[in-house]
């Protein structure tokens, strides 16, 4: 399929699934790629015959939404932003915690991935902040909306480009090497539990002091699911808790109960 053939189609079939194109631009050969492939387990020659497909079986529309999840991650992804998390949020979230009598941490990692994003904040939590904060815990929910992304988050076993960004006395403390990978050791992945979960469908139902949504809803979806889904994310953040969004992202409308925490990091604080 040759790619302006790709683009036309995601134009077209891209908003009737409520996501972007502008989002997908950059990082479209991935979302080509699959799409070539079910194309071909079709026995089909063409976008426009799979426009033909799409109409007769409209079942179809949610293989092509699973299609259309792009799953990009590293470890350490935004240095800038994890430092920030290490040197301004996490500490005062974790004062925060200790003041009302809190043992733990709550952090929920929407779309995870494979994991490095919540397994980065366990590493900048035990590595960085813990001796400081002895007494607290903490507590991660990752959900990612494939099961597949979630049964590898569960393993902990990335390729040399997936945890290069690390600062490398914390990779070496954190990963023991299995022939090519780096494999999180337990004490790293005790803190994290993953759920198969659509954030368009559902949320975890407690609160938490960390949410991080970060290059998955405000960059590929709509801009009204955009708010609907910032409402819904702000109701899980407790007050004087922190959303982070990815570091390209805008938030969609005026900040309702949210102030800027960082605006460079994109870090709000939920102020009610
Ligand atoms: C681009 S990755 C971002 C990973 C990580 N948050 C980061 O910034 O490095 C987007 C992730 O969101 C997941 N995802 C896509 N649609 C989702 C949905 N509706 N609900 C939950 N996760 C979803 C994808 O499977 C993928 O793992």
């Amino acid at each position: 399929m040759r790619d302006e053939e790709c683009v036309r189609f995601l134009q077209w079939a891209l908003p009737q699934l409520e996501l972007r194109w502008p989002g997908f631009r950059k990082v479209r050969a991935q979302v080509c790629k699959r799409l070539q492939r079910r194309l071909s387990s079709l026995a089909l020659e063409t976008v426009d015959d799979y426009q033909g497909f799409l109409t007769a079986h409209p079942e179809e529309w949610e293989v092509l939404d699973e299609m259309s999840r792009v799953t990009i991650s590293r470890f350490y992804r935004d240095r800038m932003m994890c430092t920030f998390l290490e040197q301004e949020v996490l500490p005062s979230l974790a004062e925060q915690a200790m003041s009302r009598g809190d043992h733990c941490l709550k952090v929920w990692s929407v779309g995870c991935c494979c994991g490095e994003e919540p397994y980065t904040v366990a590493i900048i939590w035990k590595l960085g902040l813990q001796t400081r904060f002895p007494r607290l815990g903490l507590q991660i929910v990752a959900t990612d909306a494939n099961p597949d992304m979630v049964r590898r988050a569960r393993r902990g076993c990335y390729p040399l480009g997936s945890v290069k960004n690390l600062p490398r006395k914390w990779r070496e403390r954190a990963f023991t090497r299995q022939g090519d990978d780096y494999c999180l050791k337990a004490a790293y992945r005790a803190d994290t539990v993953f759920m198969v979960q659509d954030v368009r469908e559902a949320m975890p139902s407690e609160r938490f002091d960390l949410v991080l949504c970060r290059n998955l809803v405000f960059t590929y979806y709509q801009e009204e699911l955009q708010s609907e889904l910032l409402g819904r994310l702000t109701g899980v953040v407790r007050t004087g808790g922190a959303l982070v969004i990815g570091i390209h992202e805008q938030l969609p409308a005026e900040l309702s109960g949210l102030r800027v925490w960082s605006e460079k990091v994109r870090i709000y604080r939920k102020t009610a």
